[in-house]
């Protein structure tokens, strides 16, 4: 794993010298799959947690911690990147589908993301049913008021 991202980095320098502005996109590019995956896996990583929602699963103190902790884990993946590094406002060859106003109200979007800390921390904090219950919705809150604010939706 760690040689792999010193030979990519080592081929993406040999590239900036010879092609200078090639570097910033094909990072951007790397920059928006890695938000996306990470998004993407979060969402799955919530799954169990939904299903109990839902009534589709029993509530089980055990089950939220793993799943939580699953969603703590695509966090460490991805902590040493900057996922909404302003370079990585557009693509090459992957589309994004992040607003301007991420870099334009850093402040909101900054917020933004604090909601959704608060949300989970809470919900880690519960204890039974009835908590869990009433504390999930503020995280599918949390997700969705960024999203409305910060992303455009897809197609
Ligand atoms: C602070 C803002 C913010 C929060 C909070 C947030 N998202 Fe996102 N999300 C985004 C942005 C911006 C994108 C678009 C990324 C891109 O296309 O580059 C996105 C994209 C996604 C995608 C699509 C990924 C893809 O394949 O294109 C999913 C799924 C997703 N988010 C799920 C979630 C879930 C679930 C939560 C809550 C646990 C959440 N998001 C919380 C900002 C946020």
């Amino acid at each position: 794993m760690l040689s792999k991202k010193l030979f990519k980095s080592i081929s993406a320098g040999a590239l900036v010298l010879s092609l200078g502005i090639t570097l910033a996109y094909a990072a951007a590019d790397d920059v928006i799959k890695a938000r996306q995956n990470w998004m993407k896996e979060r969402a799955k990583a919530l799954g169990p947690m939904v299903a109990i929602m839902k009534g589709e699963a029993p509530y089980d103190a055990a089950a939220v911690k793993a799943s939580l902790d699953a969603v703590n884990a695509t966090w460490e993946a991805v902590k040493d990147i900057e996922l909404f590094a302003p370079d990585s406002a557009k693509g090459e060859t992957v589309e994004t589908f992040a607003k301007a106003e991420i870099w334009s109200d850093p402040e909101g979007f900054k917020a933004a993301g604090e909601a959704m800390e608060k949300a989970f921390s809470n919900l880690a904090a519960t204890t039974d049913e009835a908590g869990f219950k009433a504390a999930f919705p503020a995280v599918g809150a949390a997700c969705g008021g960024c999203h409305e604010k910060f992303r455009r939706p897809k197609g």
